[in-house]
């Protein structure tokens, strides 16, 4: 750790962070780009003790693999894939990512990406972003649920601002018709089709009552939303008190047959009236949207390479490369100010061919 190398910064330690931050503006082309093996040369067991990690807190508790799917997705919607996500505090002041309703307290999975970050730093000291973490453990645990393998394309680098207002204004509420799906995917350069692919991951993994409490009560008159089953709606306001709030710590599996397991089973599901969110149902209202949903509970093995591949051009969404952004040494904070100049520096060393190709 801080050795003596670190010293004051030299002018032309000062240029080419100058020349680094000018860099980080240009269109994601010009840019360094991710690339799979990543770590190849620097950190070669780097994937292999996420896997571990990730492993071991599946066998602990399998439900932590969905919230890890989750916390990718919701990582990269705000602000890019850069563990912005993870952030306990914001150096900048206000409420971060992490205290945002969409957020808090449903996501799960932090301390597994600390367990990987400790395990990797063990290793390969500064060495693997937070960011690259979230997508190998986002990937591990699609295939621990769904026997599905892809390769992460790595380089990510962590950001150093996370903004409650930014996950409240980027992430879909459970409560968005089909053309605020659309819109806050066209966002993301995300298309219509990925996202009925990516919204397959609700196959596995749990909801809060609040997320759907205004589809079984108004007040405490019991209702049914149109597309639910009224035998679900009775079940889950058996379930959920109409007077659930944001933290009430109640949940339900949202594929109650297998909620573990990533199968195509979601897409079964919507036509049944068993999709748990309005969102969810909002898929079989758009036509174009329905006809996929009838391709993928037709053909597993079709949903699942469309949700690999939707899941790579996910974790490329918005990313800082390069010299941009840093490696944290923890994942809840920003490095220091000072430690953070240093990181620039050996990273690139690590990075120039990324930076050379642009
Ligand atoms: C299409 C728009 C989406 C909406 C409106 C949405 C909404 C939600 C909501 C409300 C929950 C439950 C939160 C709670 O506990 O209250 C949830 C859970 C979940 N979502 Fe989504 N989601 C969307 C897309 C996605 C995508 C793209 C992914 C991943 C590729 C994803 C993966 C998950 C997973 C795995 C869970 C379960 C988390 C756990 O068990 O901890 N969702 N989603
Ligand atoms: C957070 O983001 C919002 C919306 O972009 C912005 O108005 C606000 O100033 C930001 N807050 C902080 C503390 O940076
Ligand atoms: C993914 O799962 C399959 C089937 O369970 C397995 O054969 C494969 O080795 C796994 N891939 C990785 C990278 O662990
Ligand atoms: C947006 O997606 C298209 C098609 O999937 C891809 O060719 C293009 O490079 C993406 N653009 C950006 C800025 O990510
Ligand atoms: C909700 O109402 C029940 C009675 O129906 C009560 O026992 C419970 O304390 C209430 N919870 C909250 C959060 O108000
Ligand atoms: C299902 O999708 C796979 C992958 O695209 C394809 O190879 C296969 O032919 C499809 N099966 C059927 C029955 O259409
Ligand atoms: C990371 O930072 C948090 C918040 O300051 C702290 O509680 C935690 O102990 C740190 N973890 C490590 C491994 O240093």
């Amino acid at each position: 750790m801080g050795t003596a190398k670190q010293n004051k910064p030299t002018a032309g330690g000062v240029a080419l962070a100058v020349a680094a931050c000018a860099l980080c503006l240009l269109p994601a082309m010009a840019r360094a780009q991710l690339r799979v093996g990543f770590y190849d040369a620097t950190c070669p067991s780097a994937e292999a003790l996420v896997r571990q990690a990730v492993a071991a807190a599946f066998a602990r508790d399998a439900g932590l693999a969905a919230g890890l799917i989750r916390l990718h997705f919701h990582d990269c919607f705000v602000r890019g894939c850069d563990a912005s996500v993870l952030l306990t505090v914001n150096p900048g002041g206000g409420k971060t990512e992490r205290e945002a309703a969409p957020n808090n307290p449903s996501l799960r999975g932090f301390d597994v990406i600390d367990a990987a970050k400790a395990a990797v730093e063990r290793s390969c000291p500064r060495t693997v972003s937070c960011a690259d973490i979230v997508a190998f453990a986002a990937r591990d645990s699609i295939n621990l649920t769904g026997s599905v393998s892809y390769q992460v394309p790595a380089g990510r680098r962590d950001g150093r601002v996370s903004n409650e207002t930014e996950a409240l204004l980027n992430l879909p509420p459970p409560t968005s018709t089909a053309q605020i799906l659309t819109d806050k995917f066209a966002a993301k350069n995300l298309t219509v089709q990925e996202m009925v692919v990516l919204s397959g991951a609700h196959t596995v993994g749990r909801s809060f009552c609040i997320s759907f409490l205004n589809r079984i009560w108004n007040g405490t008159t019991p209702i049914v939303d149109a597309g639910l089953s009224p035998s679900y709606a009775a079940l889950l306001r058996a379930l959920c008190p109409s007077n659930a709030t944001q933290t009430t710590p109640i949940t339900t599996p949202m594929d109650p047959g297998s909620p573990n397991v990533l199968d195509n089973n979601y897409y079964k599901l919507l036509p049944r009236n068993m999709g748990l969110f309005f969102s969810d149902n909002q898929l079989r209202v758009d036509p174009a949207m329905a006809a996929l949903v009838t391709a993928f509970a037709a053909n597993e093995t079709l949903w699942k390479e469309r949700f690999a591949a939707a899941m790579v051009k996910m974790g490329r969404t918005e990313v800082q490369t390069g010299r941009c952004g840093e490696v944290r040494l923890n994942c809840s904070v920003v490095n220091p100010t000072s430690s953070s100049v240093e990181l620039g520096s050996s990273a690139s060393a690590v990075d120039e061919e990324g930076v050379a190709a642009s």
